[in-house]
């Protein structure tokens, strides 16, 4: 396998499912390199490793130390880098924080969250020769402003007004289209509006691609599991099976034997 590009990435749209997981350090970004053909440094780290309530305190700094680690690992796959809160709310300091993720780090694309008016936003970014993921439907960052969760896209007049926003951003020159948690409607109505291949999280299976939180679908997260997570590992009760089998084993002294000792 090489390096998989941007126009790799577009080139599959229609032909064949994209997948896409989170990574948010070398040792699972090689796990996963060779086998997906994205890696989303999410702001959901913030979250399943750091132990926030939301994403919204995750920094900059954070964010490309981690994507700094992904990089170190993935050398196929194409990074994806998440701009956390409050790192765009210009296209002035969107632009500087942005540039700051091509400088140091090896992403590919950033992602940003919002609809339309993000659209000046992705147009700087995309016209400064930065690559643009778009982030529609359910969007964590306002997990606060909205009180919770909001699945989006249950009616006529919010499928319109998605699709008028992913319209919107691919004109402003989103490479990709992120829909989280909407109606399968929704999402299949906007993936076959834009040419941009789209990526989608409890969307349906009507997206070009899938993404999930790796810590989720490995069943590492325990402190929730959203509908649309389905857990291909029990990894939380392997490791504390393996954990409880080391104490038991040193306090007994049966760990280490002949085998592991010089
Ligand atoms: O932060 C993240 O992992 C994400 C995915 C949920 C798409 O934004
Ligand atoms: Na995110």
């Amino acid at each position: 396998d090489k390096k998989v590009t941007l126009n790799t990435i577009a080139r599959m749209k229609g032909v064949e499912p994209i997948t896409m997981v989170t990574a948010y350090d070398a040792l699972f970004a090689q796990l996963f390199d060779g086998e997906v053909e994205m890696i989303l440094v999410g702001d959901s780290l913030n979250m399943s490793f750091f132990g926030k309530e939301d994403t919204l305190s995750a920094t900059m700094d954070q964010m490309i130390y981690h994507t700094q680690a992904v990089c170190n690992g993935a050398k196929k796959a194409c990074v994806v880098f998440d701009m956390p809160f409050g790192t765009y709310i210009t296209p002035k300091v969107a632009l500087e924080n942005a540039t700051r993720v091509y400088r140091e780090t090896c992403a590919q694309a950033v992602k940003i969250e919002g609809g339309r008016e993000k659209a000046d936003i992705v147009r700087t970014l995309s016209e400064n020769g930065i690559a643009v993921v778009a982030h529609i439907g359910l969007m964590p960052q306002h997990v606060r402003s909205e009180g919770g969760y909001r699945v989006r896209g249950k009616d006529e007049e919010d499928i319109k007004r998605l699709l008028e926003d992913a319209l919107e951003l691919e004109a402003a020159g989103a490479v990709m289209i992120l829909i989280e948690g909407v109606k399968a409607k929704a999402a299949k109505a906007v993936t076959d509006a834009v040419k941009v291949p789209t990526v989608g999280i409890g969307a349906g299976n009507v997206t070009d691609g899938q993404v999930l939180v790796w810590s989720d679908m490995f069943g590492f997260f325990e402190a929730f599991t959203p509908k649309f997570v389905k857990q291909y590992c029990n990894g939380a009760k392997e490791v504390r099976e393996g954990l409880e089998q080391y104490v038991n084993e040193v306090k007994s002294r049966a760990f280490p034997d002949e085998e592991h000792s010089y």
